[in-house]
């Protein structure tokens, strides 16, 4: 049977299909993180039918109060969690949540509980929602490890126990990006027939790129090390110098990082010693991403997936990208520091 009729796929590899196909290949899986998956999914696309028509639909703005952080909360931001909460909530697969916007925990009632626990950030990058630069929605996921109540302590733990992590991206088309632990794999939103199809199979990120991302404002407040790493960049002793490139959503920033190579940073400033990105729902989920498509990730020390988490919100410093450019900054900071 061919796959195609009339110029199109008859044969497409949908997100579902393929989480579905994934869950084939362990013999023991009980189709609950395929189900998990598919409740993410559908938040991501609302999500992102709430991006496309905020402006109509007068979504832009503040709505009015301020999240844990003290920052201003946007009406999309309100919106996007309302979307993740209910949707993660009803799947039946979740005990836990972490969000963002949630200054506690959050518990899944009783009788709807399953045994996953899931972190994210429902939009991130909202200082670029009013001007309609590209924003996406971060999560990672843990499973639960004993029979009991879920407690916080399910959701502290380091990176490298996630069981599958991810992001939508909300750009000049919408992606999500997902690793199960098999690699990293990308699907684009075909808003024809409202289904991710496999755009991006098996991303590999560059072993070394050409450009470096971070906020240049703030360099008078980096340790030596990153002023050193960068300046090597711009001046360098032999060959070309590096491009910049920062659109201040980190989802942007990643994403263009895992496709082109290069670093991306947000290291401690004398202001915000421990960085501002925060580690459960921003730098883990990215972290593992990226390694998971043969890049690295370090809090400038160690192994971001390595960190032991200590509250739901902390801070961590980032450095990642392309192995041997994150290797490069990691050399700088040790011989600076
Ligand atoms: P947010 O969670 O309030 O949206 O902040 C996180 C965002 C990231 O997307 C981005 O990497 C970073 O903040 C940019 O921060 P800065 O404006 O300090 O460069
Ligand atoms: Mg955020």
């Amino acid at each position: 049977m061919t796959s195609t009729n009339q110029g199109i796929d008859t044969n497409c590899m949908t997100l579902t299909r393929f989480v579905l196909a994934e869950q084939r290949k362990v013999p023991t899986a009980t189709g609950d993180l395929s189900q998990l998956l598919n409740s993410i999914q559908s938040a991501v696309k609302a999500v992102s039918s709430a991006v496309r028509k905020a402006g109509i639909a007068k979504l832009f703005g503040i709505a009015g109060s301020t999240n844990v952080q003290g920052e201003e909360v946007k009406k999309l931001d309100v919106l996007a969690n309302d979307l993740f909460i209910n949707m993660l909530r009803s799947s039946f697969t979740t005990c836990l949540l972490v969000s963002e916007e949630n200054e506690t925990v959050i518990e899944v009632e009783a009788e709807k509980q399953g045994k996953y626990v899931v972190c994210f950030d429902p939009l991130d990058g909202s200082s670029n929602i009013d001007c309609l630069v590209s924003i996406g929605s971060i999560f990672s996921i843990y499973k639960k490890t004993h029979n009991d109540t879920p407690t916080v302590k399910d959701a502290l733990r380091p990176g490298n126990e996630l069981v599958a992590a991810g992001y939508g991206l909300y750009g000049s088309a919408t992606m999500m990006v997902l690793s199960t632990g098999q690699g990293v794999n990308g699907f684009t939103l075909d808003p024809a027939i409202g289904e991710f199809l496999l755009t991006d199979p098996n991303m590999r990120i560059p072993s070394r790129g050409k450009i470096y991302s971070i906020n240049e404002g703030y360099a008078s407040l980096w340790e030596d090390g990153v002023k050193a790493y960068v300046d090597s960049k711009k001046y360098p002793k032999t060959g070309k110098p590096y491009g910049a490139r920062y659109v201040g959503s980190m989802v942007a920033d990643v994403h263009r990082t895992l496709k082109y190579g290069g670093v991306f940073m947000y290291p401690a400033t004398k202001d915000a010693p421990k960085g501002k990105l925060r580690l459960l729902y921003e730098c883990n989920p990215m972290a593992y991403i990226i390694t998971q498509a043969g890049g690295m990730a370090t809090n400038g020390k160690i192994n971001t997936l390595d960190v032991m988490p200590e509250s739901i919100h902390q801070r961590a410093p980032i450095f990642l990208g392309s192995k041997d450019d994150v290797q490069e900054v990691m050399d700088m900071i040790k011989q600076h520091s």
